[in-house]
């Protein structure tokens, strides 16, 4: 079947909350609400984020990247402007060697246990990417980990590996914990809209893995994948 992708809006709530209530909740009821929370909030709204998440879905302060299967949500990349999602992980790393803070965050995916390795939470970025560029465009980041040749348990990829940002056009700047990197990118403004619901075009073959830094970060063009 074609994959189709949407944004989360009132209208794919229901789906978007079916895939998390298949999952449990997501970590036991987090629904993807911990980038988003304010200071007071987790205790205001502990046990309720459903709650919580549907009430930012309704005010437009949460966005993500939905890939559709037919009817059914079987994935998502979370993106936002930087302010709707002010905590990511290894704050205090990021805050040293912290510049201007970026215009977007792409913060973290989630894909249907029984869909994960087709390259599914890979298109779901970009499409965040391209409703970013429909958003206005402008410097966008996010905090993979960095799993070059190695398998890992795939809750600790919640924010995405290194080597899908690459490969999506981001560049690293920056380690902030072991394995996990600042990568950036700025993304043009679009011309034009799309409709509410895309077609997503065939996989993309696999290139091999992109080149992924062992230290600091090599210039741009070494980094882009093969
Ligand atoms: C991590 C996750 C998003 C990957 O989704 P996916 O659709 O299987 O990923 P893709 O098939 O697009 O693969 C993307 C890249 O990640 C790599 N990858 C995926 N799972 C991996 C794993 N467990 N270990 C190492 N690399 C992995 C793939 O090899 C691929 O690399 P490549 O582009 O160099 O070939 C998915 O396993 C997942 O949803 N995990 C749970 C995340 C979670 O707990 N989120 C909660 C929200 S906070």
């Amino acid at each position: 079947m074609t994959l189709t992708s949407a944004p989360l809006s009132e209208s794919t709530w229901p789906a978007f909350a079916q895939l998390v209530e298949r999952h449990g909740g997501i970590f036991g009821g987090c629904w993807c609400i911990a980038f988003h929370l304010e200071p007071g909030e987790n205790k205001e709204w502990a046990g309720r984020y459903r709650e919580l998440k549907h009430a930012r879905v309704r005010e437009g302060r949460a966005h993500a990247a939905l890939v559709f299967d037919g009817s059914a949500a079987v994935g998502w990349c979370q993106f936002g402007p930087t302010a709707e999602l002010p905590n990511i992980r290894s704050k205090k790393d990021y805050e040293k060697g912290l510049g201007d803070l970026p215009d977007w965050r792409i913060t973290c995916f989630f894909i249907d246990r029984e869909r994960r390795g087709e390259g599914i939470a890979s298109r779901a970025l970009e499409e965040a990417v391209r409703y970013i560029a429909e958003a206005g465009g402008g410097t966008v980041e996010a905090y993979p980990e960095d799993y070059t040749g190695q398998r890992t348990s795939n809750s600790f990829l919640c924010s995405g590996t290194l080597g899908m940002f690459i490969k999506a056009g981001f560049q690293p700047r920056r380690k902030i914990a072991m394995r996990r990197w600042v990568v950036a990118r700025t993304v043009p403004p679009a011309s034009g809209r799309r409709p509410a619901r895309v077609p997503l075009g065939p996989r993309r073959p696999r290139q091999g893995t992109a080149r992924v830094p062992s230290g600091r970060p090599p210039s741009a063009r070494s980094l882009r994948p093969s």
